[in-house]
């Protein structure tokens, strides 16, 4: 870790090909010089360059690497060496037509595209393997490795018969009998039962796709055959560079931004030293206010830096527009160096962008970059990612410093898959991350700082935990519940929660009792509105509207502070409060607009004392985030809106990006950024 523990600035830069470029030494030595023009001094190399280290089967050629990576350094650069898996050459696919993915229909994929092959082929593994073994043998003492980066954006599945069998022996290590798998997969359900192992197969639109188990389980296998693929390749970098750290590039799902769903990044984050993911939130959309947008950032890298409980890395973004949203819209001015530091604020070490220069041809030659087709200095995009790189200079003691947070919100990746599988409530209405987005978003607003956790994480530091729709939940996190509840947390909940345990079998029986203790209630019956249906939450001297869920409940000690206005079930309890043991469980049965949220947090985080110490009067555009060590804090002060706005604060300190002092009072102008220092 030597290198990347000692080095004292924020990351800066990005993916860089010069693999397209081997022919143009000028546009090589163009690179050296506007990096340095720049104020970049990070680059990730070598992702897709493949074909340019191994040409032919078994014949390498690195020179090219070695003077990519000596040229780098000789400016005071580092580098992010990538394994190259997330593309293979012609011959390796031509030569094995095993490495091939296989669809869900059973289809065998062409060669073509990219993060496609399979990842159980022991063929592909070994190419793999030996190809990352010549760089580690090469590059694990040269004086620019700063981090392996392995591969790119894992994802997607194959469905071989490769993989079949390892998705067997992968069941039969978990369920040891076909007895247990029938029973835990239900299968007596339209006769699917199992008399042998070989019968059983991944989930296919031409096959069995409703046995809820098999979909979950498949899910599981998925992960764990990646993180497995991850691990194969690091092997020999860690036997090598043992001091060097290990990352993959984890991603989101746009266009909500909620966290990628195909892997379950709470068990691969075990496996990364440093958590880094690629953010492409889209700027300026037609959908979301930049507030609103500006939530989610938050929200997504707050649960990136929240499995780890440390700062990670934002390993891609972009200095402009992508090219893939439906419209690639660039950033307006100030967006840049906002949408940057944002980053930084929630708690990365880097701003690292895709792409350093763009591509002459193909399908990312409008994506946007550092360098453009001008190959110029003078643009604007040019000009904004230089004055990022000098206010990450300007800022750089943030490095390392990290965020302290008392409230959390629980996210669940196997709730998710499971909650997206059931067939029931509404199709469109589940909306599981959004939910949460919500929650967030209100406290976010309120520039209390959350972090966002999974089940893999310790709850016991929290005094508010915020698990909502915890559709799929084991007796285990329920007692996990109980005991925070008991020690003095206050818990949130909501409709949809405690429905099905962890094979997706549905609780018999009244609502599980461990949850009943909490929140001293029982669940009814969970009604499903149409988007036009609506009821109303009588709550204090308040109305708010209910949409898409209401989940009719019964007080059994719980204290009731809302009640259903309308339908069959006017009059009953909607918003309950319980004291357990030392805590409180607080249940909110019906989905509301977002005006309760507000309301109801508002008042929250006075009670169980979550409110900013260092923001007077707050705004709910201006985001404020700090990082901090014993020493000093950071205040990151963000007006996220196309207006000029004011905060007031209770200290001053230095603003390190104007490089003035601040008062207590502080206008902003729209998109401004300030980072307030202020000595502890
Ligand atoms: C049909 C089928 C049943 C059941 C119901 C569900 O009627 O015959 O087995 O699937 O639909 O509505
Ligand atoms: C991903 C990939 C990059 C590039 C960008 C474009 O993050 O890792 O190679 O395709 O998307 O936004």
């Amino acid at each position: 870790m030597n290198r990347y523990r000692n080095e004292k600035r924020l990351l800066h830069g990005g993916d860089y090909n010069p693999d397209q470029w081997l022919d143009r030494p000028d546009i090589l030595a163009q690179d050296l010089e506007f990096m340095r023009l720049s104020h970049t001094n990070t680059f990730s190399v070598g992702i897709f360059a493949w074909s340019a280290l191994e040409p032919e089967e078994g014949k390498f050629q690195f020179e090219w690497l070695d003077k990519i990576m000596d040229d780098i350094y000789a400016i005071g650069g580092n580098v992010i060496l990538a394994t190259p898996s997330g593309a293979r050459p012609a011959w390796l696919s031509e030569n094995y037509p095993e490495v091939l993915r296989t669809d869900s229909n059973r289809v065998k994929m062409l060669h073509g595209g990219r993060h496609n092959h399979c990842f159980t082929s022991p063929i592909y593994r070994e190419k793999v393997q030996i190809m990352n073994r010549k760089l580690a043998e090469r590059y694990h003492d040269h004086p620019a490795l700063l981090m392996w980066h392995i591969s790119n954006e894992f994802s997607g599945e194959c469905h071989c018969d490769l993989c079949q069998e390892a998705f067997r022996e992968w069941l039969q290590k978990k369920y040891s009998t076909l007895e247990e798998l029938n029973r835990v997969w239900w299968t007596p359900f339209w006769s699917h039962t199992y008399t042998n192992w070989s019968q059983v197969e991944s989930p296919s639109p031409i096959g069995e796709g409703g046995v809820h188990g098999l979909n979950l389980d498949w899910r599981r296998f998925v992960t764990d055959q990646t993180i497995d693929f991850y691990e194969h390749e690091t092997t020999d970098l860690r036997r090598l560079s043992p001091d060097v750290p290990i990352t993959t590039n984890f991603m989101a799902d746009t266009h909500d931004l909620i966290p990628f769903q195909s892997l379950d990044y709470s068990k691969f984050a075990k496996h990364v030293d440093v958590l880094s993911w690629d953010c492409y939130p889209a700027w300026h959309n037609d959908w979301d206010t930049t507030a609103t947008l500006a939530s989610k950032v938050g929200f997504i890298n707050d649960l990136y830096r929240g499995m780890k409980q440390q700062p990670f890395l934002i390993m891609e973004s972009t200095p402009s527009g992508v090219n893939w949203h439906d419209v690639n819209k660039t950033k307006r001015p100030g967006m840049h160096l906002l949408s940057s530091l944002q980053l930084v604020a929630h708690g990365s070490d880097s701003v690292m962008y895709f792409q350093w220069r763009k591509s002459r041809g193909s399908s990312e030659k409008f994506h946007g970059a550092v360098v453009d087709h001008d190959c110029s200095t003078a643009n604007r995009v040019f000009k904004d990612v230089t004055s990022v790189g000098q206010v990450l200079e300007q800022i750089a003691s943030v490095k390392g410093t990290n965020k302290q947070a008392d409230a959390a919100i629980l996210f669940d990746w196997e709730n998710h898959w499971a909650l997206e599988d059931a067939q029931g409530y509404g199709k469109e209405t589940k909306q599981y991350p959004q939910t949460l987005q919500e929650h967030y978003r209100a406290l976010w607003e309120l520039d209390v700082p959350v972090d966002v956790i999974t089940k893999e994480n310790d709850f016991a530091k929290y005094k508010l935990l915020i698990v909502p729709m915890l559709y799929m939940m084991s007796k285990e996190t329920m007692r996990r519940l109980q005991e925070f509840t008991k020690n003095g947390g206050t818990v949130i909940s909501s409709y949809i929660t405690g429905v099905v345990d962890e094979h997706d079998l549905v609780y018999q029986g009244a609502w599980p009792e461990e949850l009943q203790e909490i929140f001293g209630i029982n669940v009814l019956e969970t009604d499903t509105y149409y988007p036009k249906d609506h009821n109303h939450l009588s709550y204090g001297n308040q109305i708010f509207t209910i949409n898409d869920y209401c989940a009719i409940i019964e007080a059994k000690g719980a204290q009731v502070t809302g009640t259903y206005e309308e339908d069959f079930y006017a009059g009953t309890p909607a918003i309950t409060t319980n004291q357990y043991g030392d805590g409180k469980g607080i249940f909110m049965a019906p989905r509301t607009e977002f005006a309760f949220l507000q309301h109801f947090y508002k008042q929250l985080v006075d009670e169980v004392g979550l409110v900013n110490q260092w923001v007077e009067v707050g705004n709910p555009v201006v985001s404020v985030q700090e990082r901090a060590d014993e020493e000093v804090c950071y205040q990151f002060v963000m007006n996220f809106s196309e207006d000029p706005q004011q905060i007031k604060v209770k200290q001053s300190g230095m603003d390190l990006v104007s490089g003035e002092g601040t008062s207590m009072e502080m206008t902003l102008k729209p998109y401004e950024v300030k980072v307030v220092k202020i000595e502890k």
